[in-house]
């Protein structure tokens, strides 16, 4: 079962459902911005929302079984130059979190692991335990037959790069298994985020594949990036094409619908968004670090510059708690550690603009 350490788990069923951050926004009266997702601070790109709000006209069609043209346009995105070839190894799902459960259900049976991270994302898990894999413990030395990375690491804000990824996935797949990789954040990486991710190394999983029977999955969420957790929108490129048709064959039609798949036609072409993500992120994040280790000098600030987020430890779980009740009074809600990662002396802060950390500073002053 799920870890269930907060009194008040909002909307989540902690008893059948994974918690995640994001739910409180809505039932909050005084409600300023979300602190308690990963989304990227720019909020929805306007190119992608208009695209999505035309998409309406066409929605008493059905989508297109195909995913098309959306899904060529984000191959284009990931591979500008070898798209073409590199499509067939990609699909389209309703959110990664469609795509986590597909591929772990058609993974060899037998032990499941996570990464080397203090803590992971855990829809791995969760759908792992819902198909009955043996969960190896945090740590251990043991290959699996599945084993799921979050690269960066959503919330700890570690980052491997490929030959250290290499490495773990050689160190901890036993042979026929599937390694899943998940970059949601890896794009915030740089403008040349995709020479550093796994997506750019074909020829590695190709020969990773032909000699050990070892898959290689990278998975993204674009709900992050593109700021459309509502719309629900995510890819994996798989080892080959065969993989991404096993997975087509056991999809559910339409998954991802119209208004999805128009606004990621859209935002792909958005160069602007991106620049001014890339640009002002570590700026907004490194601002914001500064403010509160200022403010709250014993607490610890993890994760790497580019990221969406800031994970702190405040080492003491009653401050954790008030400073997870303060922000939500404020309606400025940030994501505690204590439900899901069953670490309740952190937190985790989302980077946002300058104005809306001065509502949060304001209602930690009197932590
Ligand atoms: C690392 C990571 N992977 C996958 C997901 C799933 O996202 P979604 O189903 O919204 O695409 C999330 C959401 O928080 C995430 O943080």
């Amino acid at each position: 079962m799920p870890s269930d350490t907060a009194p008040n788990n909002g909307p989540w069923d902690a008893k059948l459902q994974q918690f995640h951050g994001g739910q409180e926004w809505a039932q909050l009266d005084n409600f300023v911005e979300d602190f308690s997702v990963t989304t990227n601070a720019f909020g929805m790109p306007s190119s992608g929302k208009l695209a999505a709000v035309h998409s309406i006209e066409h929605s008493h069609h059905y989508p297109p079984a195909d995913q098309e043209p959306a899904k060529s346009s984000l191959a284009r995105f990931l591979w500008p130059g070898e798209f073409a070839a590199e499509r067939e190894r990609l699909i389209l799902g309703n959110g990664a979190s469609e795509l986590i459960d597909l591929v772990i259900r058609m993974a060899p049976a037998g032990t499941w692991r996570p990464g080397p991270f203090h803590t992971q994302y855990k829809e791995y898990e969760r759908s792992a335990r819902n198909n009955n894999f043996a969960l190896l413990p945090p740590g251990t030395a043991e290959k699996a037959n599945v084993a799921c990375l979050v690269n960066p690491c959503n919330p700890t804000g570690d980052y491997l790069e490929l030959p250290e990824l290499k490495t773990w996935i050689s160190d901890n797949v036993l042979p026929g298994g599937y390694a899943i990789i998940d970059e949601s954040m890896q794009p915030w990486q740089s403008e040349k985020f995709r020479e550093h991710s796994l997506t750019s190394q074909r020829e590695y999983v190709e020969t990773l594949y032909r000699a050990q029977g070892i898959s290689v999955f990278v998975m993204h969420s674009w709900t992050k990036l593109w700021c459309c957790t509502g719309l629900r929108l995510g890819s994996v490129v798989c080892p080959t094409a065969e993989h991404m048709r096993a997975i087509k064959k056991i999809q559910v039609p339409w998954s991802v619908n119209t208004v999805a798949l128009a606004f990621l036609n859209a935002v792909v072409e958005d160069a602007k968004y991106l620049q001014d993500t890339w640009e002002m992120t570590p700026i907004w994040r490194k601002d914001t670090v500064d403010r509160l280790q200022t403010m709250f000098p014993a607490w610890e600030f993890h994760g790497r510059d580019f990221l969406s987020w800031i994970w702190i430890n405040t080492k003491d779980t009653v401050v954790a708690e008030r400073a997870v009740a303060l922000a939500r009074a404020a309606g400025v809600p940030v994501r505690s550690g204590g439900p899901g990662y069953n670490l309740p002396a952190f937190i985790r802060v989302a980077v946002r603009h300058p104005d809306k950390v001065n509502v949060l500073a304001e209602a930690w002053k009197s932590l």
